[in-house]
């Protein structure tokens, strides 16, 4: 039975709960939440009571859930996440890698590997994407670079990298993973924006299909789902077994995972599976399609269209920075974006992306490039090039150990004790353990201190 029907079933019940949650299914909720989210919500919010499962140790809704999305996705296991594709992260992380083990990490991977380095005591080495000037963005992964490093490091156990990118770039898995199985190394692929593919052919080819032996998707990006609901999948083919996953997500998961979320989880991936899903979502990627053209055709506007996922719309207005366009927008068109760099602005859609929305961005964009529209600009954020990191120790051996605080005139050279990443995308700049460079001093000059080890 699905976890959905088992809640419709058991409401019928009218069981007394002395259990927790102690709201008692909406009997009480706190009227500022009530006037805000509604009563509905808290009628499915369940403990692991009596015919109910645990998401630690299925057995029961829960198992049928997740066995029936790993028949849907077509992978060996699923494991539904409820604390985002973060958890789906540092639980393969922490699963895979043991202290000392070496792992080769994409530079641009979401700063939660930073977790699961601490976690896992791995020894980070780092793969430098190529970066684009022209769009403020990293490229895809460079197979003979990887090659490289793997023949270079033949000890390195896993490879962690993002497809697509947070901007919606997409490198070629299927010959990574041929590359990493030749050198033994697992395939983590952080899905997180791909958690459409498995549904319309024409956005890309999912990870799991393609031989990669872990792959997480965030389904609240563009999936429809509540924040932060995500999904690990295991590799069909992967010799990696379930057990040692569970017991890795069952150490950073809360022991009371919420029943709305396992439930919109299920819900979402029914949708999307259904011939509905399927039509709606043709819908929603036809209507995208007609916007890149139509955005295509007006002057001084350029949209990135390099092998990417179209549900990332990158945009670059000639004479403009992002900044200045994501000002603009915001300000006279009541439209937010989702990142700007000092080159390009990034719309994120997905499942909520109405035709509305689309046709009120249309617009905006027309008017902003016929009639030149300005704004007096805030000082614009400093730009960051991506420098190599200088790793002194790794994240897991400063990790608790004594810092002080300096002023950036003395931190040249010093060991980092802080993460520094700008929020989106999440990618490191500099993390504990790294040693900072002038490119790091000169990009966060804006404050005056910065922890070091001491
Ligand atoms: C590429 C990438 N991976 C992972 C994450 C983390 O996802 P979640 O918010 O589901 O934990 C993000 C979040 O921004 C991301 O952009």
């Amino acid at each position: 039975m699905s976890i959905i029907n088992f809640i419709e079933k058991f409401k019928k019940l009218n069981r007394t709960l002395f259990t927790t949650p102690s709201h008692g299914q909406g009997d009480f909720v706190a009227p500022l939440s009530l006037k805000l989210l509604g009563h509905k919500f808290f009628t499915c919010d369940y403990s692991e009571i009596e015919g109910f499962d645990n998401l630690a140790s299925p057995i029961g809704i829960i198992k049928s859930a997740q066995d029936k999305a790993a028949e849907i996705y077509d992978a060996k296991a699923t494991f539904f996440l409820i604390n985002g594709a973060s958890s789906g992260i540092v639980a393969s992380m922490f699963a895979i890698l043991k202290r000392g083990d070496k792992v080769l990490i994409s530079r641009n991977c979401h700063k939660s590997v930073y977790n699961g380095l601490v976690f896992s005591g791995a020894v980070p080495i780092w793969l430098m994407p190529q970066y684009n000037r022209d769009w403020g963005i990293f490229e895809g992964i460079n197979i003979d670079y990887l090659e490289e490093m793997l023949a270079k490091n033949r000890d390195i156990k896993a490879f962690i990298m993002t497809n697509p990118t947070y901007e919606g770039v997409m490198s070629d898995i299927y010959q990574i993973s041929n590359i990493c199985k030749k050198y033994n190394v697992i395939l983590i692929v952080d899905e997180a924006h791909g958690a459409l593919w498995n549904f319309h052919k024409a956005l890309g080819t999912p990870a799991l299909f393609q031989g990669a032996d872990i792959v997480i998707q965030s389904l609240h990006k563009t999936a429809g789902a509540l924040n932060p609901s995500a999904l690990l999948h295991i590799g069909k083919n992967s010799p990696l077994g379930t057990k040692a996953i569970q017991q890795a997500l069952n150490l950073i998961n809360t022991t009371s995972p919420s029943y709305p979320l396992l439930v919109n989880i299920e819900a979402t991936i029914d949708y999307l599976n259904s011939e509905k899903g399927k039509l709606y979502l043709y819908e929603l990627v036809k209507n995208i399609n007609r916007l890149i053209r139509s955005l295509k055709a007006i002057p001084n506007l350029e949209v990135y269209s390099y092998n990417n996922d179209i549900t990332k719309i990158l945009v670059k207005v000639t004479n403009m920075s992002g900044y200045e366009l994501s000002d603009i927008l915001y300000e006279k068109y009541g439209i937010e974006d989702e990142m700007a760099n000092e080159k390009s602005v990034l719309f994120l859609t997905g499942l909520g992306t109405t035709k509305l929305k689309l046709k009120k961005l249309e617009k905006a964009m027309i008017d902003i490039c016929a009639n030149n529209i300005k704004i007096s600009e805030d000082k614009p954020p400093k730009h960051y090039e991506p420098v190599e990191p200088r790793i002194k120790y790794t994240p897991a051996m400063v990790w608790g150990r004594e810092y002080k605080e300096v002023d950036l005139k003395y931190a040249l050279s010093r060991v980092s004790m802080e993460l520094i990443a700008d929020y989106p995308p999440g990618v490191p700049i500099l993390l504990p353990g790294e040693v900072i460079r002038k490119e790091h001093l000169d990009y966060i000059s804006d404050r005056q201190k910065i922890k070091v080890l001491v």
